[in-house]
């Protein structure tokens, strides 16, 4: 017989259950469960529902008894994240921040391709450490999912060093980490062949590898001036279609065009999109790509924020992730960024919460997470307070008292 454990009773519990993948949501829409009761069984959730009805029905089940006020939400989702590298990138920060361009400041030898050299300098068991670092204080905010991009080795080398520790950091972490192919992150500097040859290349050479090693099922390319165009990407799209890989790509973020070949080439996300116009947003809307928004980019690079208002009321689904990285997006707190997009984009507190749970779960393509439902993954988080609008309203400074993961308590 499997062991029940029952948890409660909460003040709330937000399911986020029975919401649309896209368009545009109310708070009325929210319908928590009040005194509400988890019953976990074997990782999964069992049942959800009225607290004392559920001591009835399941008293054979352990109890753990609640004292005062909690708010039960989904594990949060962060699905685009940097969160594996060397080094820092602070000299970048001071720099952008005394008036030097983005552009500007990679020329001066400064952006990803420093972190690139600092990634390289680093073992693969240095990168291990410092991801579980990263992605613990991640699962302390209340993340328990996070997506994660390799894209700083640019090498077929150095990029299999990044997977393989993102990989071993999977299995020392409470949370899941999905990982991420990003060797289109930008044409690597020491490479003497054209931007055609680097891509070719490493779908010829490391595509394969990536899935006899079982490394990853996603592969990103940064669409952009100073990296890659839809041109050239195109065959390397292709390629990786064709293997099987999930596409996504970090698109309209200081110009546009990136959105349109996530459509084209039919990928789970269009990240950034911070350039996006009203014709994208439109195109993006009618299709099936989720736009994600990447308010610690914004907000690392002073930058606009995403048109995450304009996407829903056009009907498009979006995501929210903090992009975690040392250049763009230093901050990685996903609470208070997205909170914190909620209130410059005038979000509905049911958006920003779809955003990180369960329409970041659709980008990830994973079914089993993202809202409190009988047979999804128990994975959730637990804030002291009795109404969940405090926690938007705090702006990330509410953080969780309790943190499950495949129904084990990992953070209290
Ligand atoms: O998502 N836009 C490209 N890549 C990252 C930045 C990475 C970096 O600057 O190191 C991003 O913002
Ligand atoms: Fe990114």
């Amino acid at each position: 017989m499997q062991k029940l454990t029952l948890i409660g009773p909460f003040s709330q519990i937000i399911t986020m259950a029975g919401l649309p993948l896209k368009r545009k949501l109310n708070d009325d829409q929210i319908h928590p469960i009040e005194e509400g009761g988890v019953l976990i069984s074997n990782q999964r959730i069992k049942a959800i529902g009225n607290y004392s009805e559920m001591q009835k029905t399941y008293s054979d089940a352990h109890v753990i008894t609640l004292k005062g006020k909690h708010v039960c939400l989904p594990g949060l989702i962060d699905a685009h994240t940097h969160i594996c590298f060397g080094g820092t990138r602070a000299n970048d920060y001071a720099m952008r921040n005394a008036g030097k361009s983005y552009l500007e400041i990679a020329k001066a030898g400064g952006g990803i391709w420093d972190t690139v050299m600092q990634t390289r300098k680093a073992t693969q068991e240095e990168l291990t450490k410092s991801t579980i670092k990263r992605a613990n204080r991640h699962l302390k905010n209340g993340v328990t999912t996070i997506e994660v991009k390799s894209g700083y080795g640019l090498s077929v080398a150095e990029e299999l060093k990044m997977l393989y520790a993102i990989k071993e950091a999977n299995e020392k972490t409470d949370s899941d980490l999905v990982p991420t192919c990003l060797a289109a992150h930008m044409l690597p500097k020491d490479y003497t062949g054209t931007a055609e040859e680097y891509l070719e290349e490493i779908s010829i050479e490391l595509f394969p590898l990536l899935k006899e090693e079982n490394l990853t099922n996603r592969i990103d390319a940064f669409i952009e001036e100073s990296a890659f165009s839809k041109e050239q990407i195109a065959p390397y799209f292709k390629k990786a279609k064709d293997l099987g890989f999930d596409i996504t790509v970090h698109a309209d973020q200081f110009s546009t065009s990136g959105s349109q070949t996530a459509i084209e080439h039919n990928a789970v996300s269009a990240d950034h999109l911070e350039a996006s116009t009203e014709k994208e947003i439109q195109l993006l809307a009618k299709s099936n790509v989720i736009s994600m928004a990447l308010p610690g980019a914004s907000l690392g690079l002073g930058c606009a924020f995403t048109p995450a208002r304009k996407i829903l009321d056009a009907g498009g689904s979006l995501a929210i992730a903090s992009d975690h990285n040392p250049g763009s997006a230093p901050m990685g707190d996903l609470l208070t960024q997205a909170a914190i997009l909620g209130t410059f984009e005038k979000l509905s507190n049911a958006e920003v919460l779809a955003g990180i749970t369960f329409r970041a779960a659709a980008a990830l393509q994973l079914e089993d997470r993202g809202q409190l439902l009988e047979g999804k993954l128990a994975d959730f988080s637990v804030f002291h307070t009795d109404n969940y609008n405090e926690i938007l309203y705090n702006q990330g400074n509410l953080k969780p008292c309790m943190v499950w993961k495949n129904g084990t308590l990992v953070y209290d």
